[in-house]
């Protein structure tokens, strides 16, 4: 698959086949990934692989907390309440596309509600959880080098017909993870990546995020 290929068909999986992935693949897929940038080569990037036992063990305390609604405590400032108006109708366009694609009114379904937000700490029946974390003692442009090992990892994936999705959501509950694995304090957890093969039967993966034109988001200085 060449690169615009794969930068183009990759979106967000969520519903995977009951299909394991060998260890081997996720070994190779990172061993591509870990040639990703990074400012001074810092390669700040650390990754627990979760799968078989762990995995399901994780998802379980995960989906317990979630409906006792334990305390949502990231290890980074997650962002602001009032995001400035254009990035709040970007956010809630992509809501309101996920809820209409599955027929959701988050309003009025509270059950369905729920189940769709569980579905994030199910990991979306993927067989492979990758926790992208690093040191807390480091600044702030490390965030940008894990982004961008998590989209090398995305795009690798796709060569190996697996997909992806990425998600902040189970962020949300270090503590978890880090009793569940015994990952210690001074690590932090700030993203996950789901890993597996893709239902492409399932009426979720039909769903496509749209983008905005290039006019709204570049200016050319000459
Ligand atoms: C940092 C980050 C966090 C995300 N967190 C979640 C998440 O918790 N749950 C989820 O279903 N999707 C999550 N997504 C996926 C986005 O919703 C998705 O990338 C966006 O809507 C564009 O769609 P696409 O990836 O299908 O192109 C996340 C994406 C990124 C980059």
């Amino acid at each position: 698959m060449n690169v615009i290929d794969a930068v183009k068909t990759r979106f967000s999986v969520r519903k995977f086949l009951d299909k394991p992935v060998d260890k081997e693949l996720v070994y190779k897929i990172l061993d591509i990934a870990r040639w990703s940038p990074s400012g001074h080569n810092m390669q700040p990037w650390e990754v627990a692989v979760v799968m078989g036992k762990k995995k399901d063990e994780l998802s379980a305390k995960l989906v317990e907390a979630v409906k006792n609604r334990a305390e949502r405590k990231y290890d980074y400032y997650y962002g602001p309440k009032e995001l400035p108006e254009h990035i709040k109708a970007r956010r809630n366009q992509c809501n309101a596309l996920v809820f209409e694609h599955k027929g959701i009114d988050p309003k009025k379904d509270r059950d369905k509600l729920m189940d769709h937000i569980l579905e994030n700490f199910r990991f979306f029946g993927a067989p492979v959880v990758l926790i992208i974390m690093r040191e807390k003692e480091l600044g702030e442009p490390s965030f940008v080098d894990l982004g961008l090992f998590g989209q090398t990892i995305m795009l690798t994936a796709l060569e190996f017909g697996l997909a992806t999705c990425p998600q902040t959501s189970v962020a949300a509950y270090p503590y978890i993870i880090r009793e569940v694995l015994g990952i210690p304090e001074n690590k932090m957890i700030v993203y996950t990546i789901v890993l597996g093969y893709p239902d492409m039967d399932a009426h979720i993966n039909k769903l496509r995020m749209p983008r905005d034109e290039v006019e709204k988001f570049a200016t050319f200085y000459e």
